[in-house]
């Protein structure tokens, strides 16, 4: 072996064990990070005095994601099965492995909208930065339905990541809710339910955890590879909203799962939870995307 090829494969041989070190460390410290313990300040946590209908708690519950992930019974399922990332949510209902049975109302606050768990540890995959603006009624309607659901049996939560995305974690390419959430901002003013521009991005809030806090969509970043990326739904470059004209094109395909041209879109898509959408909640949110600044697809 020439001088220069054994200089070569030595320094290589050193970047191969750093690149190691840094993996070990990495992972390390992405795991120290998802032990972390978030203190949500007390008054951020106060239940709220609110008017709570089991009605709008049930249509939320629908339409939010929580029955896509904890299943309409709340029983919990698994959520992600990909190579080396499992992810089963757990039993919200107060049957065996329960998470909530020894919930007091400031615990459904702190896991709703900080994405933080009663012991102080950070939800990893629910999206409570979705929830964090949802108004003091709409949490309380939400607490008083999931309460009131009969116990069925579950798991308890999994959250197993593979190596890469705890490292893309210790180094923040990956954030968990908590990191993503403004924890002092006070929550969001009663918005009222009508074909309103407020009322659609109040309503988009749960689009930002999947497409991004600008809604240009991108690559969640520690989804699986096999997701598609999210798409654009400002009105700028790539935007996926030119096939939606109309919010009669925009609500078949919420309810559908289908472009115009016939096509499935992929089911990473909550489908299950939009196509109950009613029409309100459809309408001002179509229009609330087509007044979005335009971004280039991808910004996040
Ligand atoms: C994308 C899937 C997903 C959605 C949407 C979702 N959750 Fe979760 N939820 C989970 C997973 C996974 C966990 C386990 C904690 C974690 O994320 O690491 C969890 C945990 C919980 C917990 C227990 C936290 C603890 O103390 O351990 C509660 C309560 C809960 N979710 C309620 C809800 C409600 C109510 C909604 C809707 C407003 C909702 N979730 C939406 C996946 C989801
Ligand atoms: C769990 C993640 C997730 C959530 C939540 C989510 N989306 Fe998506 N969305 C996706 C993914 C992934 C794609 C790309 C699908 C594909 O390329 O097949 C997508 C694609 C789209 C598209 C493009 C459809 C097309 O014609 O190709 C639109 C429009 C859209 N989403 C709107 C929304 C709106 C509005 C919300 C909130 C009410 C929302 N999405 C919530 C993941 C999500």
């Amino acid at each position: 072996m020439n001088k220069w090829v054994k200089g070569t494969s030595l320094a290589l041989a050193a970047v191969a064990v750093l690149a190691g070190a840094t993996v070990l460390v990495g992972k390390a410290m992405g795991e120290r990070k998802m032990q972390r313990v978030i203190s949500v300040p007390s008054t951020q946590l106060l239940v709220p005095a609110a008017r709570a209908s089991l009605e709008q708690g049930r249509y939320l519950f629908a339409t939010r994601g929580c029955a896509d992930c904890h299943t309409a019974s709340g029983g919990g399922k698994e959520v992600i099965n990909s190579g080396a990332m499992l992810v089963i949510s757990p039993n919200i209902t107060r049957g065996a492995n329960s998470a909530t049975a020894t919930y007091v109302g400031t615990d459904w606050v702190r896991t709703l909208r900080h994405g933080v768990k009663p012991d102080g540890r950070p939800v990893m995959i629910m999206p409570s930065e979705d929830y964090n603006r949802l108004s003091n009624d709409d949490v309380a309607s939400i607490i008083a339905y999931v309460q009131q659901l009969p116990p069925v049996p579950g798991r308890r939560a999994t959250v197993q990541l593979p190596v890469a995305v705890k490292v893309l974690y210790a180094f923040g390419y990956v954030k968990d809710a908590a990191e993503l959430i403004d924890h002092v901002l006070p929550p969001q003013p009663p918005v009222l339910a009508a074909v309103s521009l407020a009322h659609g991005a109040y309503v988009a809030n749960s689009c930002v955890g999947c497409h991004g806090a600008t809604l240009s969509g991108g690559k969640i970043p520690g989804a699986p590879p096999e997701w598609p990326a999210p798409a654009n739904l400002t009105t700028g470059n790539g935007s996926a909203m030119k096939r939606y004209p109309t919010p009669e094109l925009f609500m078949a395909m919420l309810r559908s799962g289908k472009r115009p041209d016939g096509s499935a879109i992929s089911s990473v898509m909550p489908f299950g939870s939009l196509r109950e959408m009613n029409d309100v909640d459809v309408r001002a949110l179509h229009s609330y995307l087509q007044t979005l600044p335009p971004r280039a697809a991808g910004g996040r």
